[in-house]
């Protein structure tokens, strides 16, 4: 008579290939996800290097990667509002330099409040509307930037991860509507 394992052995072993074919699934379709979602975006490369290391990205949910997008995109405007801000408390002797990082303040107070929106139309799926704004955030990122002959390096920085974020999310909120 063949040899044979004990069932517990067997099930244990069974579970182990299961969990195994699992991940192999799972990384694919995480590879998936950003591979047809960041080259439509203003700066693929930014939103690989972001992505590709999410926890929440690797369950390859579209519902997951616009609100992480969101989340990235808000935090980094949250964070260039509060540069802008400390800038504007330096001493400034040039009074356009001045004038450009005040409408730049103005500029990113209002792609925080429409980002807060976005994250509240969440609730009511409304995709429409979130492709507007946050495509309205983007370019309020962007008319900052266009104050300047060339934005302070920092400042620059930033600016490209809010636009590529608000863009990534409404781009997928437009595949969405
Ligand atoms: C920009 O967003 C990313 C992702 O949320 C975060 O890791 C990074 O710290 C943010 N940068 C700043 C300066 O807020
Ligand atoms: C953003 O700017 C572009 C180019 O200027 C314009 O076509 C688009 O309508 C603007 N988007 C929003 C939502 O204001």
């Amino acid at each position: 008579m063949a040899h044979s394992f004990p069932p517990s052995c067997l099930s244990l072993s069974f579970l182990v290939v299961l969990i195994l074919l699992f991940e192999i699934i799972r990384n694919v379709k995480a590879a998936d996800i950003l591979d047809d979602v960041c080259p439509k975006t203003i700066n693929p490369q930014l939103c690989f290097h972001v992505l590709k290391n999410d926890p929440y990205v690797y369950k390859g949910d579209i519902h997951s990667l616009v609100s992480i997008s969101l989340s990235v995109a808000q935090d980094n405007t949250t964070s260039t509002y509060n540069l802008v801000k400390s800038l504007l408390q330096q001493p400034i002797k040039d009074p356009n330099l001045k004038a450009q990082l005040t409408n730049c303040l103005n500029n990113y107070k209002d792609a925080g409040d429409k980002l807060e929106s976005c994250s509240n139309l969440f609730r009511t799926d409304d995709y429409r509307e979130i492709n507007l704004l946050a495509s309205a955030a983007f370019n309020d990122s962007r008319a900052c930037d266009q104050g300047f002959g060339e934005p302070p390096a920092q400042l620059k920085q930033l600016s490209q991860t809010v636009q590529e974020f608000s863009d990534l999310v409404s781009v997928i909120a437009y595949d969405l509507k």
